[in-house]
């Protein structure tokens, strides 16, 4: 553990270095972002795979893409910010046109998180207050990191006095290249999944499970990102490419396979294992080049993508999704594996 910085209240905030093998993790205190992954390529050269700031100034600024933070109390969209629980009305303040995202305007990702260092990892801890961001109880999230050889697991539990709405997920861009060289496009994803979540024009889900089948959407195979990401298909256009979440194939609550990326030219592979019923493949689109990362490096359009292991946005408004509820006396549990290998 180091201290990295403070915050503009002076409070001091630890970063966590974690490695087994080859595979080299940063984490965070602040938002308890992932902040470093490196990861060896086919010929052995190591490079960072995950976006990042070299200095926690930068993750201060806010708003921020969420590069590798933990998002919550809500992790997407909710539409008009705005849900009903046991009769009663909870609204959330908007930060995305007339919906909320990742849980407001100050999420779980601008919080001081407490931190310990647990065997093979760090454990962070949030208590999230009653009426915080307009959701109700209160909420203590804890998300344990922990590196074992290629895999690095996120394990998430909560706990609330009161019932709520949760859906928590890490918010890490992933680039196998490296962080610094060229964009996601020419690397491929499959995603083990038969449907997706269509949305609207403001990217809340429709309600629908639509197929994937014969839509730019099918990832059953390893498909090239780029190959059909300018389809002249109205839900491309609507998120500026994709932006979307798959409903994944297996059973929820059990460890079961979400995605699998591969690099042609590195040789890297990271493959996504999760207990969540969804996960949000982004590619980046709303990335401007307004924020530079390490090496210099503009986060311009595709330059990293996200794989979200989450329920499906908008649930509360959505009886026929799997529930966020959370009640007091449950513990909510949740699993993500995050595997970074390689081929010849
Ligand atoms: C999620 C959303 C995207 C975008 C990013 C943050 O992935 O689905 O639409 O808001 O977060 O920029």
């Amino acid at each position: 553990m180091a201290i990295w910085g403070h915050t503009a209240d002076g409070t001091a905030v630890p970063i966590y270095t974690l490695s087994d093998g080859e595979i080299e993790v940063r984490v965070t205190a602040f938002g308890a972002h992932l902040v470093s992954v490196k990861a060896p390529d086919r010929a052995g050269k190591m490079a960072d795979v995950a976006l990042g700031y070299d200095k926690l100034d930068t993750y201060l600024i806010k708003p921020n893409p969420y590069i590798g933070a933990i998002v919550g109390r809500y992790g997407n969209r909710i539409a008009h910010g705005k849900f009903t629980l046991d009769g009663k009305t909870y609204q959330i303040p908007l930060n995305d046109g007339q919906n909320a995202l990742h849980g407001g305007p100050k999420g779980f990702d601008q919080y001081v998180w407490q931190s310990r260092e647990v065997p093979g990892g760090v454990e962070f801890t949030l208590v999230s207050p009653d009426g915080d961001m307009g959701f109700p109880g209160t909420l203590t999230a804890i998300v344990r990191y922990t590196l074992q050889g290629k895999t690095l697991r996120i394990d998430y539990t909560a706990t609330t006095d009161k019932p709520t709405v949760l859906n928590l997920t890490n918010h890490a861009y992933f680039n196998l290249h490296g962080d610094d060289q060229g964009d996601i496009l020419d690397q491929k994803i499959e995603i083990n999944a038969d449907r997706y979540t269509p949305v609207d024009a403001t990217l809340i889900p429709t309600g629908e499970l639509a197929p994937v089948a014969a839509t730019p959407m099918d990832f059953r195979k390893p498909e090239t990102i780029g190959a059909r990401i300018n389809d002249a298909n109205e839900q491309l256009k609507r998120a500026g490419g994709y932006d979307f979440n798959w409903v994944l194939n297996g059973e929820r609550g059990t460890m079961h396979q979400a995605a699998i990326v591969s690099d042609p030219v590195s040789g890297r592979t990271l493959t996504v294992e999760t207990t969540e019923p969804g996960i949000q493949f982004y590619s980046g689109n709303f990335l401007d080049g307004s924020f530079t990362g390490r090496h210099g490096v503009k986060y311009t359009k595709h330059k990293g993508l996200c794989l979200e292991t989450q329920h499906y946005p908008d649930s509360p408004n959505h009886p026929k999704f799997p529930s966020t509820e959370l009640k007091p006396g449950q513990t909510m549990h949740s699993t993500t594996t995050f595997t970074f290998g390689v081929t010849k």
